[in-house]
């Protein structure tokens, strides 16, 4: 079995996205295009891996944490061909050659596993694809008998070979010894005066070298990314993959176009997603569970049939089999609820753990909270858990009920079975199965004349 090395070429400036940032450091799905790139070539048991960097080179390396890249830098960008010499010392004279670009994000690993094996007999595989509209692209040329002559630039082109409508995506493979040989040869005497990587074809076939095509019809997969239009239509791209995955394997989703992705997601059986849910890090859905319209879910773990309901926020927590969140629910980093445990509207819970069959369903928050189980928080609620500097506990034993609009001042503790009356301020540890209260007896001041409008 031949190895393999890729290189990824991600030096590019991309002038036209008008940006600050690095164009390969642009999103999709919240990560870098160039780490999708790598995602993908991690798929492919890459032996090697290379990554021509120039602009951004710095701000580049730290997004990406990957520890087998050999970062090679492209202080000039004088073409594609300038590129790829860059590496060509380092390269290993037994392997295959993928050659990659950092602004193409889509491309499937089984596609370029194709291209590889393309290669095996004549050491060279070119993917190309056919477009509509062609222009801008490298045309590839081919002779009578449709074999692969050469590939011409758009500027370069003359307008018989600017019709042709196969267009090289810039992926490649070339056996490395080749490649070195072909590489050292190339000039910059065209239009652009760019080495062009392009111009490795030639030589190959005037050496009487088979250049193998992989012709793939799903554009998607070899759209690179210039401009913020196409980073959108990427990013579309993307999720309709994801959904159509989801669905796959039996999620019912309201409308895959209103849906989106930004990291991984683990579904159970007959997971109901309604629209504009968006899904990030590292989530994982039990059975049965459904979404809410307008749901933002990072980084969480919710069991079997959970409801969360619309407008509801949701990250770093565990949620319990048979929850029932929001609408209007956050459920912020470190919540744990345990199952059956209901959150309603405007309720904030922080880094808490709720026991089984707990309530909080309204206007509340909960924050560095142990609360026990079958436990009913009443409205407007809150734990005031910060002086100013430091952040303290409250403890709210089992079967406690705490009456509305009551504030509890941490560090403090209600111990189990006990009841907090509506309005009261709790500032001292409440005994077990005991009633706390503060409130000021109620007056009545008569014939009271409340002010009127002149
Ligand atoms: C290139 C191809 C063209 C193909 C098109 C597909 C050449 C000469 N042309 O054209 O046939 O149809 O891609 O998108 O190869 N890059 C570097 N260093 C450089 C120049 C480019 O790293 O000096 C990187 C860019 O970051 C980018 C990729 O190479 O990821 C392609 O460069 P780009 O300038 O976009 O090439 P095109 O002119 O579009
Ligand atoms: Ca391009």
């Amino acid at each position: 079995m031949t190895l393999l090395s890729t290189i990824i070429l991600a030096a590019g400036k991309g002038q036209r996205m008008h940006s600050d940032l690095p164009k390969v450091l642009h999103r999709v799905a919240g990560k870098p295009l160039l780490q999708h790139v790598l995602n993908t070539a991690n798929e492919l048991s890459t032996d090697e891996l290379f990554v021509v960097y120039g602009h951004g080179g710095e701000e580049v390396k730290a997004a990406i944490h990957q520890e087998n890249i050999h970062w090679v830098e492209q202080a000039e960008q004088l073409g594609t061909g300038h590129a790829v010499a860059q590496v060509i010392n380092q390269l290993n004279t037994n392997h295959q050659i993928l050659i990659l670009y950092g602004d193409i994000p889509l491309t499937s690993a089984n596609t370029l596993r194709k291209l590889v094996s393309a290669a095996e007999d004549s050491g060279f595989s070119l993917l190309t694809t056919k477009l509509e509209e062609p222009k801008g692209y490298g045309r590839i040329v081919r002779d009578d008998n449709a074999n692969v002559l050469r590939i011409v630039e758009e500027k370069d082109a003359v307008q018989e070979e600017k019709n042709i409508n196969e267009v090289n995506t810039g992926m490649m493979v070339v056996a490395a010894e080749k490649l070195k040989q072909y590489i050292s040869g190339l000039s910059n005497n065209n239009k652009q005066n760019e080495y062009y990587l392009t111009d490795i074809v030639q030589m190959a076939v005037s050496e009487g070298v088979n250049i193998e095509t992989v012709v793939t019809d799903s554009i998607k997969e070899v759209q690179g990314i210039n401009n913020r239009k196409q980073l959108a239509e990427a990013e579309r791209n993307y999720q309709a993959l994801q959904a159509d995955k989801l669905m796959e394997l039996g999620a019912t989703l309201i409308d895959p176009k209103r849906f989106d992705i930004r990291g991984e997601i683990k579904i159970g059986k007959d997971v109901e997603i309604d629209i504009n849910a968006v899904f990030e890090g590292g989530v994982e859905l039990g059975d049965r569970v459904s979404i809410g319209a307008n749901c933002v879910i990072k980084n969480a773990y919710i069991g079997n049939d959970v409801a969360i309901k619309s407008h509801s926020v949701i990250e770093d927590a565990v949620i319990g089999n048979s929850c029932q969140i929001g609408p209007y629910a956050r459920i912020r980093p470190g919540t744990e609820l345990a199952d059956e445990v209901h959150i309603g509207n405007f309720v904030e819970i922080k880094k808490s753990t709720i026991a089984k069959a707990s309530k909080v369903n309204h206007l509340s928050y909960v924050g560095d909270s142990e609360v026990g189980s079958q436990v009913n928080i009443g409205a407007g609620t809150i734990t005031c858990n910060y002086d100013g500097a430091n952040k303290h506990k409250t403890i709210i034993e089992d079967n406690v009920f705490i009456g509305s609009d009551t504030q509890l001042i941490a560090p403090v503790k209600v111990a189990q079975g006990a009841t907090v009356a509506a309005g009261t301020t709790v500032s001292k540890d409440v005994p077990e199965e005991s009633l706390g209260i503060t409130r000021t007896n109620q007056k009545h001041i008569k014939n009271w004349k409340r002010p009127v409008k002149k």
